[in-house]
């Protein structure tokens, strides 16, 4: 099984549309597909279950020894997919912190996923890189970073791109995939230059091929609590995601 988390510095970049494409682009593919709600505030699970306020998730089995993993997971409509909901969890948002028995407790996590028969796993997080979602990082295979393309926006890149190489010393097998620029405006002068000046400051194989275009289906599919792909109109940014995967599968060298 293949762990990749969705990660970034900023808030509001894209990491649950992302997370929740990327997983139903995986899924589509036949792989099958685990979709992790880490971020406390359990947007996940908020779009895609509308009620993940009540179930359990992967905060109750960090907190918690004797949760057990199968009493986790929400099966979906496509025989491929599951999710697991960030769950209750309070306990760890006020506490915060990290630990090297969360992270043991979270490769614990990643241990059952695989052992389930899952390909792929793919874990949203809360933004910045350090609590639960370093501990998370710590754990996982692969990195992907989503980075709003806005001028503001792109500067914080560097300092995240910084971080995530300084984690890979308590985690040598962590790969980066790379930022992923994300409601992307090629008609609108600032986002096309914040797109393409983040892709002549950084090296070609640190920014993702594929973008994700902004287009305002993403937030009609979250407020139905689907992936995007479902909805009419939306085979350009199907196709977006399929190439996104077919990019990540390449630089990990996955195949079915
Ligand atoms: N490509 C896009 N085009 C248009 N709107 C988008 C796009 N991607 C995300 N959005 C919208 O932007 C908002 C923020 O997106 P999202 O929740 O995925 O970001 P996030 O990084 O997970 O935020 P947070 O840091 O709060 O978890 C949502 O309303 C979402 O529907
Ligand atoms: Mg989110």
């Amino acid at each position: 099984m293949t762990s990749i988390v969705v990660s970034s510095q900023k808030g509001g970049v894209g990491k649950t549309t992302v997370s929740i494409n990327l997983a139903f682009a995986f899924a589509r593919a036949g792989w099958n597909v685990l979709l992790v709600d880490t971020d406390p505030q359990g947007s996940v699970g908020l779009s895609l279950t509308r009620q993940s306020r009540k179930l359990l998730g992967f905060f109750d089995y960090l907190g918690d020894q004797k949760q057990t993993f199968d009493g986790l997971v929400v099966p979906t409509r496509m025989k491929t997919l599951s999710m697991i909901p960030a769950g209750q969890g309070e306990g760890y948002e006020l506490g915060g912190g990290y630990s090297e028995s969360v992270v043991e407790r979270v490769k614990d996590f990643l241990g059952e996923a695989e052992s389930r028969g899952y390909d792929i796993c793919i874990l949203d997080s809360a933004a910045g890189l350090f609590g639960i979602t370093r501990d998370v990082l710590v754990a996982a295979d692969a990195v992907l970073v989503p980075q709003q393309a806005e001028p503001l926006g792109i500067r914080s890149v560097p300092k995240m791109l910084k971080g995530l190489t300084e984690l890979r010393a308590k985690n040598t097998k962590l790969s980066i995939l790379g930022v992923l620029l994300t409601m992307v405006q090629r008609d609108v002068q600032e986002s096309a230059e914040a797109a393409d000046g983040l892709r002549e400051l950084l090296p070609a194989q640190l920014v993702m091929k594929e973008e994700v275009p902004r287009d305002g289906l993403f937030l009609k599919a979250s407020g139905k609590g689907v992936p995007v792909g479902v909805l009419q109109g939306s085979a350009k940014l199907l196709s977006a995601f399929d190439e996104l995967r077919l990019e990540i599968e390449s630089k990990l060298g996955l195949s079915l």
